[in-house]
């Protein structure tokens, strides 16, 4: 059964991009919701293929049942050898839409959001071994520096660093309320600004990347 997941900006620009041939192979590596993907299903003749990558598997409650439709289940890093696998050679278009979806902060237990005071869980394939969790109690203080610096690009990334091994050195972050009182009080001034939570979503991106 489908899920509710959202309909994607710009569809129709989006998939105008790709000049579908009617006979031609292409590929989603985001496959999400399929929106993208129903697009381009509708733009193909009976000839052409598509071949739908996600790693997610709550993603495949939304594959059609369509026989020019393949999806895998899969990160799109391992999209040549799957490819090679299905016996295609070459494609005539790839779409990636990367990010998270609203599908993801909907649902409570994965731990994308901090509307929730859920598990830091955040894995978007959820077969795979490191949660926000983890990271954030396992990691050195170095590492988890480098993670909000690289990927946040937040200037002041190690003193964030600090205040996290000093909070799990005292009992581990297990939840995502307990990690917004910890980064609260680097935020305050840009959320009274701001107005707004979406200064504290930065952390929480970062640590998803
Ligand atoms: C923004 S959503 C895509 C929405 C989709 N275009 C649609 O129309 O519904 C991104 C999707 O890509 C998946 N994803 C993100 N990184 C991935 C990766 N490296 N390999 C495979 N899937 C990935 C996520 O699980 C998510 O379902």
């Amino acid at each position: 059964m489908m899920t509710p997941y959202h309909i994607p900006a710009l569809l129709h620009p989006t998939i105008d991009g790709l000049n579908i041939k009617k006979d031609g192979v292409y590929v989603d590596v985001t496959f999400g919701g399929g929106g993208h993907s129903r697009e381009i299903l509708s733009r193909l003749g009976e000839d052409g293929k598509l071949f739908g990558f996600d790693q997610d598997e709550d993603a495949m409650k939304n594959v059609p049942d369509d026989k020019r439709f393949t999806f895998v289940r899969s990160n799109f890093c391992f999209l040549r050898n799957f490819l090679k696998y299905h016996n295609v050679e070459q494609v005539d278009g790839i779409i990636a839409d990367l990010g998270v979806s609203f599908h993801h902060f909907d649902e409570e237990e994965r731990g994308f959001s901090f509307r929730f005071d859920s598990d830091l869980d955040m894995r978007m394939n959820k077969q795979a071994r490191l949660s926000a969790s983890v990271v954030l109690n396992s990691y050195s203080e170095e590492n988890l520096a480098t993670v909000f610096y690289l990927y946040g690009e937040f200037h002041n990334s190690r003193r964030i660093a600090a205040s996290i091994v000093k909070a799990r050195n005292i009992q581990p972050i297990t939840k995502t309320g307990e990690l917004m009182d910890i980064l609260k009080p680097f935020f305050l001034i840009i959320r009274l600004l701001l107005k707004c939570n979406s200064a504290l979503f930065r952390p929480f991106r970062r640590l998803l990347v």
